[in-house]
């Protein structure tokens, strides 16, 4: 007998059918569908038994079964000792309530017993999934993949799925949804930035504001896989999971082993309410008596002075940095001891006499002084062969016997799982958060995994197990210090990770150009006030472009805003902006940081356009930025969104008055009078955008008028 469960978010409903012979399945995931009964579901929903295939059909459940007949992707695979490699589940109880559904299952051939959660956060209608298998017999089962499968309408005919590399993240592409199966793997032990584990399915064409979309999240830090398939039977699925090594899970007697969670946020309106749903439930997972703080304006050393700590210049950039408006002074690399370029150090985190006689106090005092905090970077997972730490403790690292360990930027990676190594990590940066104060670490991690062995066994799903441990312990111990996730820029930014920090390093990428498009991708899942969005100089270290100021800090400033550049480099005309861009930042931040985040389809691809609008809907700000020259003399009308349709706002623009020179005219839209137009014309009509310079924007903001 089916057995159908409901969950029902504000603007949509997950139903799951329950079958006797068979695991639970996703037989309905969109709009709220409150009144269906069980007869209309199973009557809409009753499979064609076609000839040439088998008598029964196997069920497209959350973990899909080898063992019933489905050929694809299986959700479960493993064995014991060659055994019970196809296993075959049974329900044995179910639990509900409103927002969550746990399903019990067995094999009790294969000696295996699954349990599957659904959940539904009603607030923001994100959904979950998570399974956990355990072995309950004697002898050890090997488990080769737990994976989560959610089945989606046929109509989801389009893909969206994110590529790229170091200072290039979030790259994303679009493609029909193919007859074959799309797969995208990491095994690079972080979350990476070549596969970041999110995709979204949608309605051919769907774009910001418009179309059907599911997005899935996995939230992970170590390896993933990912597949999208057209099922045979019609349909189609995605199923996330880990990835997992050979050897790498095996449970024996009674233990089990659990999926990380998948999330889903399904939007009838487009992909921009599909993100919002997402930043709505990320937010409320932070740490928030740390991360609803205002986000303090940062000044970071690494692009200033990378590893040159000179006490003097040092002292001289606190100066110049609260003179100009930073609340946050980070140290980045090079404080500890024997750390003067990336050959050396890591693993040594003491501070290096040499460039700080005396210890880091000298620096925290002015830093005080001047009224603001201290933050450091740390890099803890990882040791240089050129260190105190790994001449004393070579056998310390991730690492098979028998061959000589892949190095990258020069360094390896600690076993965290040993404990030695654990108390080794917790107590050095333990013993440095309460020595000096110190208010914010940046956590970096700067390499992919290669052959990351423990003890001869494979060892990333351990590894980050105990990565999550050891900074819920630094959490526990230091529960004011902020931690933002960095890993060579973007490479570590997951829902999982941000359950232990506040904030992430989207890219090493500063160039504005670079990271107005990196952001929206970024948004896709993500939300702007955990986003470190830095100024850096003209020409951008990692591209070479220059680029104007203005445009420099209009892109950063929905973000956790910071600078990062040697201060000498400004003009006093750039002081003044830098300053009043801050000033902007301060006074605006909590609206940037609690309105929703946005994205609008903008009438031309070279324009890009994010916003945040109050949750109140009087206040709204809009950046428009041009990437590109316009193919038309004038762009088309750019339609507002997120505005209430009843009330009248005041149209006021911030904008660079170098950025127009030449034959390009400003239009009424930038004059000091713009005008006061409902919500409704806003959105129908549209605002006719001026022509502005490539690499320059315009903020638009709005303002209720009574
Ligand atoms: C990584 C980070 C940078 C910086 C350097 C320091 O590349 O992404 O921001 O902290 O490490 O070595």
């Amino acid at each position: 007998m089916n057995v159908w469960y409901r969950l029902h978010g504000a603007r949509s409903s997950i139903v799951i059918k329950s079958c006797q012979h068979g695991l639970p399945e996703v037989v309905y995931w969109g709009k709220t569908l409150k009144s269906v009964s069980d007869d209309e579901l199973a009557g809409l929903t009753d499979a064609v038994l076609t000839a040439g295939y088998l008598d029964q059909f196997p069920v497209l459940s959350i973990i899909p079964e080898l063992g019933a007949g489905f050929h694809g992707e299986a959700g479960l695979e493993g064995h014991r000792q060659r055994q019970h490699w196809a296993p075959r589940f049974q329900v044995t109880a179910v639990e509900t309530s409103d927002r969550e559904l746990v399903f019990d299952a067995r094999d009790e051939v294969a000696q295996l017993m699954l349990t599957i959660k659904v959940t539904m956060d009603t607030e923001t209608d994100v959904v979950g999934f998570r399974s956990s298998l355990t072995n309950t017999a004697d002898s050890e089962f090997l488990l080769h993949r737990l994976g989560n499968t959610v089945s989606l309408p046929a109509y989801a005919d389009e893909l969206l799925t994110f590529h790229g590399h170091w200072a290039r993240e979030f790259v994303t592409g679009r493609q029909r949804w193919p007859a074959n199966r799309v797969v995208k793997e990491n095994r690079k032990g972080r979350t990476s930035s070549d596969a970041f584990p999110g995709i979204v399915a949608g309605t051919p064409g769907f774009s910001e504001q418009s179309g059907e979309v599911y997005g899935l999240h996995l939230a992970a830090s170590g390896n993933h896989r990912l597949v999208a398939e057209k099922a045979v039977q019609g349909g189609r699925y995605i199923q996330a999971g880990e990835w997992l090594y050979p050897g790498e899970v095996a449970l024996a007697k009674d233990e089990s082993y659990s999926t990380p969670w998948l999330y889903g946020s399904w939007s009838g309106d487009g992909l921009s309410q599909m993100s919002l749903q997402f930043h709505r439930f990320l937010k409320k997972r932070l740490r928030l008596d740390v991360a609803t703080q205002p986000r303090k304006v940062h000044f970071n050393s690494w692009e200033a002075l990378y590893f040159s700590h000179e006490p003097k210049a040092l002292l001289k950039l606190v100066d110049q940095a609260a003179a100009i408006g930073v609340e946050r002074f980070i140290l980045d690399d090079g404080w500890f001891r024997g750390r003067n370029d990336d050959t050396a150090g890591l693993g040594d985190w003491y501070v290096d006499e040499r460039k700080h006689p005396g210890g880091l106090q000298y620096l925290i005092d002015a830093v005080n002084q001047k009224g603001m905090e201290f933050g450091l970077w740390f890099e803890p997972e990882m040791v240089n062969p050129d260190s105190d730490l790994y001449r004393a403790h070579p056998d310390w690292v991730l690492k098979l016997d028998g061959y000589d360990q892949v190095l990258g930027r020069n360094q390896m990676v600690l076993d965290l799982s040993r404990p030695e190594v654990f108390d080794y990590l917790y107590e050095r940066i333990d013993s440095l958060l309460s020595q000096y104060r110190i208010d914010y670490i940046k956590w970096d991690m700067n390499r992919d995994l290669v052959q990351p062995g423990s003890a001869g066994v494979a060892s990333v799903h351990r590894q980050v197990e105990a990565l999550y441990r050891l900074m819920a312990s630094i959490n526990d111990a230091h529960p004011t210090v902020e931690i933002e996730s960095c890993s060579s820029g973007g490479a570590r930014i997951d829902f999982e990770i941000l359950r232990y920090t506040q904030r992430v390093w989207a890219s090493d990428c500063i160039d504005p150009v670079e990271r107005q498009r990196l952001q929206q991708a970024y948004s896709i899942f993500f939300s702007n006030e955990i986003m470190g969005s830095h100024v850096s100089v003209e020409k951008a270290h990692t591209t070479g472009r220059s680029t104007n100021l203005m445009f420099r800090l209009m892109t950063s400033l929905y973000g956790h805003m910071g600078l990062e550049l040697a201060l000498d480099s400004l003009s006093a005309d750039d002081e003044t902006t830098v300053r009043q861009l801050l000033k902007y930042y301060k006074d605006n931040r909590t609206f940037f940081h609690t309105g929703d985040w946005i994205r609008v389809d903008t009438p031309e691809s070279y324009l890009l356009c994010n916003g945040v609008v109050s949750t109140d809907k009087r206040r709204a700000s809009f950046t428009i930025a041009a990437l590109d020259r316009c193919d038309y003399l004038m762009p088309g009308r750019l339609r507002l969104t997120g505005l209430d349709p009843e009330k009248r706002y005041s149209l006021t623009a911030i904008h660079d008055p170098y950025a127009h020179h030449g034959q390009l005219r400003p239009n009424r839209t930038l004059a000091a009078d713009a005008g006061i137009y409902s919500g409704d014309a806003l959105m129908k009509i549209g605002i006719q955008l001026p022509v502005i310079d490539v690499a320059s924007a315009i903020i638009y903001d709005l303002n209720v008028v009574e």
